[in-house]
């Protein structure tokens, strides 16, 4: 798992790790752990590295998560109503944090503080949340930090079979791009972004793959763009020169 997805764990986590993974082995009718390895390894696993995956790390995700952030982003950006503006939000799970920004900048667009010209790229190493982030349908609870005019704005409130569910807009829906990536893989060029959101991911990753990772994220942001990690996630060691803002949040500074 540290080689393909850089997922790192101490002894300690020994147990958990077992127990996140009995189930799924006992259902393949596997004998033991060493032939869900060697599933794991094979070529032909079947998507099971993905399930895995899922197993192994949290999805845990909501709506306008650390909401200084958010604040933080809409003082920088206003006023920037020339020229394009893209944002990438670096494993983005059921897409909460990238339909958050989209709301931010239609908002911000609305009130004519940005320009109309503003993408947003999604992506995480999981199809299940991508597929299900996609169709952007959320249990009302998650959308529990978005303001009562922004949920009429560019949320439709299911009932019936659907109640206590909500579905993001088509209009905003559309801003939004998803695809898959893997950090702890080089990344093609995705292009050069104004802002990165790279955030509660860090935590899976041992100090080297963390550096890394960083790094390798790093070189698509423009210099001068942001940069931003979970609050919880510490110091940020890295080769790539930044400026630390407010927690979590950085600027990269020209090398
Ligand atoms: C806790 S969620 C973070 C979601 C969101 N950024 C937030 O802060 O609310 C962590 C996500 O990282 C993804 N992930 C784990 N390892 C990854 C890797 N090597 N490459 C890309 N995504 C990865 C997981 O699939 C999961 O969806």
């Amino acid at each position: 798992m540290h080689e393909t997805v850089g997922l790192s764990f101490t002894d300690s986590k020994k147990p958990l790790i077992s127990s996140r993974l009995a189930a799924r082995v006992q259902r393949l009718g596997l004998e033991d752990f060493n032939d869900y390895v060697a599933l794991l390894r094979s070529s032909d696993d079947g998507g099971e590295l993905q399930v895995a995956v899922d197993l192994l790390t949290t999805n845990e995700t909501y709506f306008f998560r650390e909401p200084q952030h958010y604040d933080f982003l809409e003082s920088e950006l206003t006023g920037k109503t020339r020229g394009s503006l893209s944002v990438w939000s670096a494993a983005c799970s059921f897409g909460d944090e990238a339909y958050s920004v989209a709301m931010l900048l239609c908002d911000m667009q609305r009130a004519g503080r940005i320009g109309d010209e503003w993408t947003i790229l999604a992506t995480d190493i999981s199809d299940r949340v991508l597929q299900s982030a996609s169709q952007a349908i959320y249990p009302q609870e998650r959308l529990r930090n978005v303001t009562a005019d922004r949920l009429k704005r560019y949320c439709l409130r299911g009932d019936g079979e659907s109640d206590g569910l909500a579905q993001i807009q088509p209009k905003l829906r559309e801003r939004v791009r998803f695809g898959w990536l893997n950090l702890c893989r080089p990344i093609e060029s995705l292009g050069s972004f104004d802002v990165i959101f790279l955030r509660n991911v860090l935590i899976y990753f041992d100090a080297p793959t963390k550096r890394a990772v960083v790094d390798r994220v790093l070189t698509e942001l423009k210099p001068g763009g942001l940069f931003f990690i979970g609050t919880a996630e510490g110091r940020v060691a890295c080769r790539t020169p930044l400026k630390s803002l407010i927690p979590g949040a950085f600027r990269k500074l020209p090398e």
